[in-house]
């Protein structure tokens, strides 16, 4: 007969074991593959078999190699100028679309993306056939969708925890029935309800069910922290692909435009302005008129409707942040929250623009009051009162009412 320890052990590395491949569909990173695909490449490829500017990446990974992926993704144009036969025929069957190149992802990276096209492959799949064991959770629509599937595998984890503990109580009832003594002749006129309760209690007090609970919770909070740390790290690192491949590195960086020429708020108002098309025809009247992405310039104009940019920093509206406060009264570069734009092909969100981050600053950073008259009296009453030099907390940088409406 089957002792309850061993049952008891055996159920445990069950849920050990189903928790593992819960953690699983995550340690291949695909949180991460599943934002560079969203950002970047959704705008043309789908992670079905439907072909929307360029073909439907499902089973991409068993299509091409790694290697081959790992090189076209930096490089498309590299390698069908390369004469790779599969990356000609692709080429002219997609008329000669030409896709994007992103040099700046890692092999990593890549992969990652490769990972959570993989995912959206069989999580469907997955889901349907796992359903039918818990009788409750039925695939909701669209669970295609990597954190549904997690949290019905959690659901079923919670489900399958509340079988065991029945289970064990029923084998432990039994246990006692079997053994032939007067106290279970007791027993059996005893509730099955209480004795159900009583067992319960012999089982929370057992320990290896506590470890074996200390475990599972340990690894769910663990879970649920790490899911919060990915949801701050949200926007950071943010960086949209734009309806025209606008480069800062060209523009800014080679060309050594001045960032207040198209970003003309920036020394004297709140907002930094995004510049109108116009801006760009003061230049593009006349240079690279053929280039296709020049003629999206044209087009907007001709059209009268404002290019589209997508939104790469953006504050919630409690907050209150002023561009001109900061670059020409405190005299702070762009760098210092932006890093460095002048570099980047595709503009990123450098920071994380939290209030910690910008509460950080104002406790670290000296007020620039040099050649400032409305600071002299300040200063003056700062050292009289202070040690160290005037910062921005001591002029009231960390007061709410400064930075919340
Ligand atoms: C502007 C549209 C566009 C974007 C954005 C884009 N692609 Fe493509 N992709 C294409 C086109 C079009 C093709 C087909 C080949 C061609 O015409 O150059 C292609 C082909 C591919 C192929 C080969 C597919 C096959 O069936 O062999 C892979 C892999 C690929 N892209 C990955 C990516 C990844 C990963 C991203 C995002 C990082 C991305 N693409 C972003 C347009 C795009
Ligand atoms: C020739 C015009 C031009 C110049 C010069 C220029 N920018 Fe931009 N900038 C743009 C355009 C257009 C966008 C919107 C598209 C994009 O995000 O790439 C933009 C976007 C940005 C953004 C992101 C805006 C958002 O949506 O959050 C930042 C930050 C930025 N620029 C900073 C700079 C800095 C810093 C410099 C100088 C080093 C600079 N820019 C120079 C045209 C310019
Ligand atoms: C002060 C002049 C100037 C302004 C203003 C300007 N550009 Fe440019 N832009 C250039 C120069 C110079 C080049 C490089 C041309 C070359 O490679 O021969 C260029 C190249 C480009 C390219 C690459 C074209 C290609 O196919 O290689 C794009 C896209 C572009 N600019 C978009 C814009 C947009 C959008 C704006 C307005 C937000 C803008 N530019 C404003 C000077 C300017
Ligand atoms: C103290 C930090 C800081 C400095 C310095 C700074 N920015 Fe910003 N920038 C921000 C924040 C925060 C936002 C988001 C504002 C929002 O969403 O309301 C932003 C947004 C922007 C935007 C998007 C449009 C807008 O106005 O919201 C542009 C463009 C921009 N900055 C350009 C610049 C340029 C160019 C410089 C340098 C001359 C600069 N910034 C210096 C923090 C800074
Ligand atoms: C890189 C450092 C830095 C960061 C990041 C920064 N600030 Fe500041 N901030 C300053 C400096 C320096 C001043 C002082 C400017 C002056 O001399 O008035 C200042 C001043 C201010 C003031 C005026 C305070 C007063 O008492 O007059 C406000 C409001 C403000 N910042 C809001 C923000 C907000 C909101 C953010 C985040 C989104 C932010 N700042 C991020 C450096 C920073
Ligand atoms: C230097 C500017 C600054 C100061 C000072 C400041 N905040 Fe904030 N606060 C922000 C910014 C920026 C955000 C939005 C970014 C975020 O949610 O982290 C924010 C967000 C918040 C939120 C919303 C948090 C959320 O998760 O949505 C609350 C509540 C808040 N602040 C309260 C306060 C209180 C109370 C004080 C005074 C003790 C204060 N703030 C002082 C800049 C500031």
């Amino acid at each position: 007969m089957i002792t309850i320890k061993r049952l008891k052990i055996v159920a445990i590395t069950m849920i050990l074991g189903f928790f593992a491949s819960v953690v699983g569909v995550k340690a291949q990173d695909t949180a991460e593959g599943e934002q560079i695909f969203k950002n970047n490449c959704s705008t043309c490829h789908a992670v079905t078999d439907e072909v929307v500017v360029g073909p439907g990446l499902k089973g991409i990974s068993q299509r091409r190699p790694i290697d081959w992926i790992v090189k076209w993704v930096h490089n498309p144009q590299a390698v069908i100028a390369s004469g790779d036969k599969y990356a000609v025929d692709l080429y002219n069957k997609y008329n000669k679309a030409q896709m994007t190149a992103y040099p700046g992802y890692s092999e990593a990276q890549i992969k990652s993306v490769i990972a959570y096209i993989d995912a959206q492959a069989v999580a469907p799949v997955a889901v349907a056939g796992a359903a039918p064991v818990a009788g409750a959770a039925a695939p909701a629509e669209g669970a295609s969708n990597g954190g549904m599937m997690q949290y019905i595998l959690i659901a079923l984890l919670g489900v399958m925890v509340l079988v065991l503990i029945a289970l064990l109580s029923i084998v432990s009832s039994l246990t006692k029935l079997a053994s032939v003594s007067p106290e279970s002749a007791e027993a059996q006129k005893i509730p099955l309800l209480q004795r159900i309760a009583e067992n319960g209690k012999k089982l929370a007090s057992n320990s290896a069910f506590k470890t074996g609970a200390a475990l599972l919770i340990t690894l769910l909070i663990g879970k649920a922290t790490l899911d919060s740390a990915y949801g701050i790290g949200m926007h950071q690192g943010y960086a949209p692909e734009q309806p025209i491949q606008f480069s800062h590195k060209l523009h800014a960086g080679q060309y050594e435009i001045n960032c207040n020429y198209c970003h003309t708020g920036v020394y004297k108002g709140k907002g930094a302005n995004i510049p109108s098309a116009n801006i760009c025809m003061n230049c593009h009247n006349a240079i690279k008129r053929e280039s296709p992405e020049i003629q999206k310039i044209y087009r907007s104009l001709e059209k009268d409707e404002p290019i589209q940019w997508v939104r790469v920093h953006n504050l919630p509206d409690l907050a209150y942040f002023n561009h001109a406060q900061h670059t020409n009264v405190g005299g702070l570069e762009c760098t210092n929250c932006h890093g460095e734009i002048a570099k980047m092909e595709v503009v990123q969100q450098r920071s994380s623009l939290t209030m910690g981050w910008c509460i950080d600053c104002h406790r670290k950073t000296e007020v620039n009051a040099k050649g400032n008259a409305y600071y002299d009296k300040l200063v003056e009453l700062h050292n009289t009162e202070h040690k160290g030099n005037m910062k921005v907390q001591d002029i009231g940088g960390l007061e709410c009412s400064k930075c919340h409406y």
